[in-house]
């Protein structure tokens, strides 16, 4: 017998007082979730994951493997699920929980999610019931990954993570800060509410972006200095291509431009890959009639070597070496002169007085809204998985947002575009989706 029930849990009525019920619909009522619990360290806050589901109205019911069983007691999972949790490949008398289990939820999130936990699912191994169930899925699957850093970052586990993102499993991007070893690292459980947020986004999928057509750049450009060498910078393309992976999830249909950058390409986007300014520059203008929205989150190197040597520069012995640099073309200005009706969102990188720098750069580039980075902090900004930004709208809007996911920034920064007003200003028609 399955272990969920066909009815959803029926919740007791708001008391009319509770204006916070009353406002707030529940994100996941009705909704039949299996949570998936593995050893690691970070399985204690996986009951903090259960009790959010819960109060967002879920019917959750936990499957742990038996490491996990080492770390919390299946007894907490059930008090606060309300039904038994399940551990044993072998159901009694003849139930196959591995095939029952997955017809009947709607998303399966395993958190944490170790690393042998990945490599199994990406393998195809189902020796517990865990993974077992996980190859019988069709629902949504959503993988929390926790582990030591060098864990995460050796490389079989990130060819699993790609294989698995290849199939459409969601992997979450574990968080950075202070490890089990006592080692600071990028391994740490994602926070709940990114769990959730991404919960959400699959399960209810804002299509708010419908009829949009974005066009985004992200990461570095490389300006040739000789055949083995360029300028560059540490962009990673992480925003860009969460800009691109979000506008697509609300909707919208989405191209993007991408400097060099180690990441795999958006699913269901049209992506071309540059190198140079001049090439992003070209890339760009070629597809601005066909945009409603542009942002530019790449980072764009503001000079090239003049004249790129054919060979390689030999070492001098002795004096210094002198490159002469000439300007790129900047994109956005050469975008903003000429667009027709398409919404600009540019991006800022300062290291200081960044709201300040970035309102010039709104104003001077022509902008509707711009992402303004503080990229001196640690942690955040290029090649980091977080940002710490400030959107500021052509109507003197600021709001400084704080330092959160990259992905969950890609929304606040539609959210803004959505919420930029009709008002009369250079560009007409304006693009108002409300
Ligand atoms: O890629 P990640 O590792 O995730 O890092 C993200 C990021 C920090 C690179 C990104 O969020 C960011 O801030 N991108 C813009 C960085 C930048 O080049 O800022 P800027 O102040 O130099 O440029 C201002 C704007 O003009 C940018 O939108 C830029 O794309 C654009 N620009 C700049 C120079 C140029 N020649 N042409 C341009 O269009």
């Amino acid at each position: 017998m399955s272990m969920i029930p066909t009815k959803p849990r029926r919740l007791s009525s708001p008391k009319k007082s509770d204006n916070r019920f009353l406002m707030t619909p529940l994100k996941f009522l009705e909704k039949r979730i299996l949570l998936g619990v593995t050893g690691s360290i970070a399985a204690y806050k996986s009951v903090g994951v259960l009790r959010a589901l819960i109060q967002e109205g879920a019917d959750v019911s936990v499957i742990m493997t038996a490491s996990a069983t080492r770390f919390v007691t299946p007894l907490t999972f059930e008090v606060l699920s309300k039904h038994p949790v399940r551990l044993d490949l072998f159901g009694g008398g003849g139930e196959m929980p591995h095939l029952t289990l997955p017809t009947e939820a709607d998303a399966i999130v395993v958190a944490p999610s170790t690393a042998n936990f990945l490599a199994k699912c990406a393998l195809g191994l189902g020796d517990d019931l865990l993974s077992a169930l996980m190859l019988n899925a069709k629902c949504p699957l959503i993988l929390a990954p926790a582990m030591d850093g060098d864990m995460w970052s050796h490389p079989a586990i990130q060819t699993h993570v790609e294989t698995l993102r290849g199939r459409g499993v969601t992997v979450l991007e574990p968080e950075e800060g202070p490890l089990a070893s006592g080692e600071i690292g990028k391994g740490r459980l994602p926070h709940q509410d990114v769990i959730l947020g991404a919960l959400e986004a699959i399960l209810t999928p804002r299509q708010d972006w419908l009829g949009q057509r974005v066009l985004v750049s992200a990461g570095p450009t490389q300006e040739v200095i000789d055949p083995v060498r360029f300028i560059s910078n540490r962009s990673s393309g992480k925003m860009g291509y969460a800009l691109a992976r979000a506008a697509r999830e609300r909707g919208a249909q989405v191209s993007l431009v991408s400097g060099p950058s180690s990441l795999s390409f958006p699913r269901g986007v049209e992506c071309e890959s540059v190198h140079t300014a001049e090439e992003m520059n070209k890339a760009m203008t070629r597809r601005l009639s066909w945009s409603t929205v542009v942002i530019m989150a790449a980072a764009v190197a503001d000079f090239r070597p003049t004249r790129p040597a054919g060979t390689k520069l030999k070492k001098t012995r002795e004096g210094t070496a002198r490159l002469e640099l000439e300007p790129t073309e900047d994109i956005l200005e050469n975008l903003s002169k000429m667009r027709n009706s398409q919404i600009l969102v540019g991006f800022a990188a300062e290291t200081q007085d960044v709201t300040a720098r970035a309102k010039q750069k709104l104003h001077a580039k022509g902008l509707d809204l711009i992402v303004g980075n503080a990229v001196g902090l640690p942690g955040t900004g290029f090649d980091s998985d977080h940002n710490t930004a400030v959107l500021i709208d052509r109507d003197g809007r600021v709001n400084q947002l704080p330092t959160m996911p990259k992905e969950l920034l890609a929304h606040h920064i539609l959210d803004a575009v959505l919420g930029l007003s009709g008002s009369t200003s250079k560009t007409k028609p304006r693009f108002n989706p409300r």
